[in-house]
């Protein structure tokens, strides 16, 4: 039949057919007689088989030349091939090259971090970037898959901010002409804001931390998503957060296999990941802590990330930490009626020491409380006045939370680090590239 151009990821729907497809050299081996090509096209990988014999030795010897990473149109006939990952091979009829490679710095052979992340622009080449970004995508997905089958709006909140939330310290600071403007730490506030017009919301945009942290959970901008909910209360609030948790695992689960196969993903470990999760309170947690042994902490401090993971240890499932000391959260959470030195908040910590991947709240609604936090948190309330009047005007309990994208996709794809979960990371020592 006539020859088909098509995609690896479609191959399928052509076998026994000639396709050609436009696609990269991501590695070659061959002997005298057969060379084998292994080829990349953004949708997926496929080997590409030249035989001598069949191709005749122009072809052949322009097979056996060809450098990683050229470029090329190569035409063949699809053959289904349970041993191929994908299921199929590409036995191959001709080659055009487009572009010839030369020196490609990313070889099949093991290079150090550093020189991978100077690379990054072309390291996301490989097969296991391609895995993760493919992972990641889905997670995106399915996040606005999940959250308008649940009547919820994509909202977007500003990046650039005449102030900030989730503390002061931590801000990048830029001009905006002759005021001072800060980059989103969270869109949080304004999404509360949305959630009075709207009722249920969420957001998915960057923010930017100016954290001197290094280590293998931050990134100085990261992806959010950030839902908030009207007439949603503290315990709906984590429901919402579970369903939505489980959801995406499922998601990827079901479309990723391939990718988690890549990954080397332990896939029974993610299999049992279902609403409800279990929950433990600050007071729970910090007791279990002590049990375990752990003697640097008392009943004030922040839990750090090895308490955190010895927590997280305990359960097969990601686990709650709720009701913190109203002394370690932002001003704006709803303390708990039965006892005012605690608020309605969650932590998500994830399983496998990734860490917390959601923090959430039930927000404070009303007025005089939230002035007086505004006030004692030595905020401007000028600053804040917009917020303060939504509590004028038909106020109504609501709550909200938000999901670390990079590292909910460490931890399902099973990467150690977030700098490997986002295309370009910025990190404490990286701008570049
Ligand atoms: O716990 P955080 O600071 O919560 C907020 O910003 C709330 N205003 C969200 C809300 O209620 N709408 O951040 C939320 C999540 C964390 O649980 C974590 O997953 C991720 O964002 N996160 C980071 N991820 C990568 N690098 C960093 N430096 C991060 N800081 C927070
Ligand atoms: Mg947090």
């Amino acid at each position: 039949g006539k020859n088909v151009k098509t995609t690896i990821a479609k191959v399928g729907q052509f076998v026994e057919r000639e396709v050609t497809i436009g696609a990269w050299i991501a590695g070659k081996r061959s002997s005298g007689k057969i060379a084998f090509l292994q080829l990349r096209d953004g949708t997926g990988f496929i080997q590409g088989v030249v035989v001598k014999a069949e191709v005749g030795e122009g072809i052949f010897q322009q097979a056996k030349n060809i450098t990683q990473e050229s470029s090329l149109y190569v035409s063949g006939v699809v053959r289904a091939d349970d041993r191929a990952p994908s299921g199929y091979e590409l036995t191959i009829t001709k080659i055009e090259v487009i572009h010839e490679a030369t020196d490609y710095p990313i070889t099949p052979k093991e290079h150090g971090t550093e020189f991978l992340m100077d690379h990054r622009h072309l390291w996301l080449r490989s097969k296991r970037q391609h895995a993760v970004m493919k992972i990641r995508n889905e997670i995106i997905r399915a996040t606005y898959q999940f959250f308008n089958e649940n009547d919820f709006v994509k909202i977007d909140p500003p990046i650039l901010t005449g102030s900030s939330p989730e503390g002061t310290s931590e801000l990048f600071h830029t001009k905006y002409f002759d005021e001072d403007a800060y980059l989103s730490q969270s869109g949080q506030l304004y999404m509360e804001a949305a959630a009075m017009a709207l009722g249920r919301v969420f957001s998915f945009g960057p923010t930017f931390r100016a954290e001197k942290s290094k280590t293998r959970r931050h990134l100085i901008e990261f992806w959010m998503i950030e839902p908030e909910m009207a007439f949603v209360e503290f315990d709906e609030n984590l429901e919402i957060q579970e369903q939505y948790v489980s959801y995406i695992v499922q998601s990827v689960i079901k479309n990723c296999q391939l990718e988690l196969k890549v990954l080397g993903r332990d896939i029974s470990k993610l299999e049992q990941i279902k609403a409800p999760f279990p929950r433990i309170t600050y007071d729970d947690a910090l007791a279990f802590l002590h049990e375990k042994g752990f003697d640097d902490i008392s009943w004030g401090d922040d839990f750090g990330a090895p308490h955190e993971t010895a927590i997280a240890e305990h359960y097969d499932m990601p686990v709650f930490i709720t009701h913190y000391p109203t002394s370690l959260k932002p001003f704006y959470m709803q303390p708990d009626p039965n006892r005012e030195d605690v608020v309605l908040c969650a932590d998500l910590i994830a399983p496998e020491g990734y860490g917390e991947i959601i923090g959430g709240s039930e927000r404070i609604h009303n007025y005089e409380m939230l002035k007086e936090n505004i006030e004692s948190h030595n905020l401007s309330l000028d600053a804040y006045q917009w917020y303060l009047e939504l509590r004028k005007y038909g106020s109504v309990p609501h709550s909200g939370f938000g999901l670390g994208l990079e590292r909910t996709v460490a931890w399902i794809s099973g990467v150690e680090h977030v700098r490997e979960t986002i295309p370009f990371p910025r990190l404490l020592n990286r701008l570049y590239p």
